[in-house]
Parts: structure tokens; C-alpha cells; sequence
């Protein structure tokens, strides 16, 4: 179960999907489809950021194999995740905390939480990339706005947002 914020953003800490103007709600996600999309080369190679999507909401299963390859459990007897993360902390969920991470400075573990939302970044396209979904990695952002949206405490940082839709 997770709760849906809007869109769906990469925070240090925190990956939380923001559905504009709708109010919060609890869905239940499907098992992920692990038979589905391209190969892994073919997704390479339609691997591009979109610049436009369609105004058509995510399917359920969409959604669940969206989360699922974005930082899902893999190997749930090892709690590890599609993402690799630095000490293996799941310092990125859906709403998780920087005092995962079981040790470093506040800048590597900043750096640290960067380089995961990065990982996670990457799955997130190559996901949409192989599924025929459209996504953009975008830095720029209210990052203000969203802090205060997403009721975000000191630890918890924006780093990317990632808009996905269907092809328009
Ligand atoms: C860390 C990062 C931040 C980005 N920020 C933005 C952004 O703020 N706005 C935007 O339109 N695109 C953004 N992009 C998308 C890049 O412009 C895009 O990846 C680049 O033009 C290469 O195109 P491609 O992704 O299709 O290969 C970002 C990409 C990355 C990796």
C-alpha cells in the first residue's frame, strides 16, 4: 500500500508520486509484470526524455510496474530493491528518512542520496523506455513548493521530478 502525493517525484529520502489536484488517496498495488517490455538493448535504444505526454491517467498495472522497476523489491528475503542504494539504506521510498544511512557526514550522505535518486532516475526511463510510457528527468522544479507540499522535515531533500504519462 502507498499513498499517493502527486507526480511522481525523486527527493533524497523520498520518492513520492504527486497526482495533480486530486486528494490524497491509498491504492493497492499489482504484482509487477516482470514478462513485459522490450529487451534490454532495444530499450537502450528508444531510451529519450518525452516533451510532451497525454492527459490519460496511469493504469493500475502501469502504476504498480512503474514503482515496481523504479525501486521495488527484487529479492525480498534480502529486503534489496531494483535500485542499487549506498549501504544498502532504502534511503529513497516513498517516503523514507536520511537517517537511514547508518553512517558518513551530512555532505555524503547528501551525495549519497543524490547518487541513489539518480539510480533510481535511470529505471524510471529505461522502464518507460521499454513500456512505451513517456517520462522526463527534470532538476528544475519548485523545489520550495514541493518541500512545503510534501510536508518535507530537514533531512529530506528534492533532487528530480519525473512526470510520466502515456504518448499524446
Ligand atoms: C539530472 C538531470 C536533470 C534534468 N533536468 C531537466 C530539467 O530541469 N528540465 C528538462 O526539460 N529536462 C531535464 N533533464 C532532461 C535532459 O534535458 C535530457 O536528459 C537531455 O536533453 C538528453 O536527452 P535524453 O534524455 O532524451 O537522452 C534532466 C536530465 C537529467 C539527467
Amino acid at each position: 500500500m502507498i499513498k499517493l502525493i502527486s507526480r511522481l517525484y525523486i527527493v533524497y529520502t523520498a520518492l513520492c508520486l504527486h497526482l495533480l489536484a486530486q486528494e490524497l488517496a491509498t491504492i493497492k498495488l499489482n504484482p509487477p509484470d516482470t514478462q513485459r517490455g522490450l529487451p534490454f538493448m532495444q530499450t537502450l535504444a528508444v531510451k529519450a526524455s518525452a516533451t510532451e505526454w497525454s492527459e490519460q491517467e496511469l493504469s493500475l498495472q502501469d502504476l504498480s510496474d512503474l514503482l515496481w522497476a523504479a525501486n521495488g523489491l527484487n529479492r525480498p528475503e534480502e529486503n534489496k530493491t531494483t535500485a542499487s542504494s549506498a549501504m544498502n539504506s532504502h534511503d529513497v521510498d516513498m517516503i523514507s528518512d536520511a537517517d537511514r544511512f547508518r553512517a558518513g557526514s551530512p555532505e555524503l550522505r547528501y551525495e549519497w542520496g543524490a547518487l541513489d535518486a539518480g539510480i533510481i532516475s535511470q529505471n524510471i526511463s529505461l522502464f518507460c523506455a521499454a513500456t512505451g510510457l513517456k517520462t522526463r528527468p527534470r532538476a528544475s522544479m519548485d523545489k520550495e513548493k514541493i518541500t512545503e507540499l510534501l510536508k518535507l522535515n530537514e533531512s529530506q531533500h528534492v533532487f528530480l521530478e519525473h512526470p510520466v504519462g502515456y504518448a499524446k
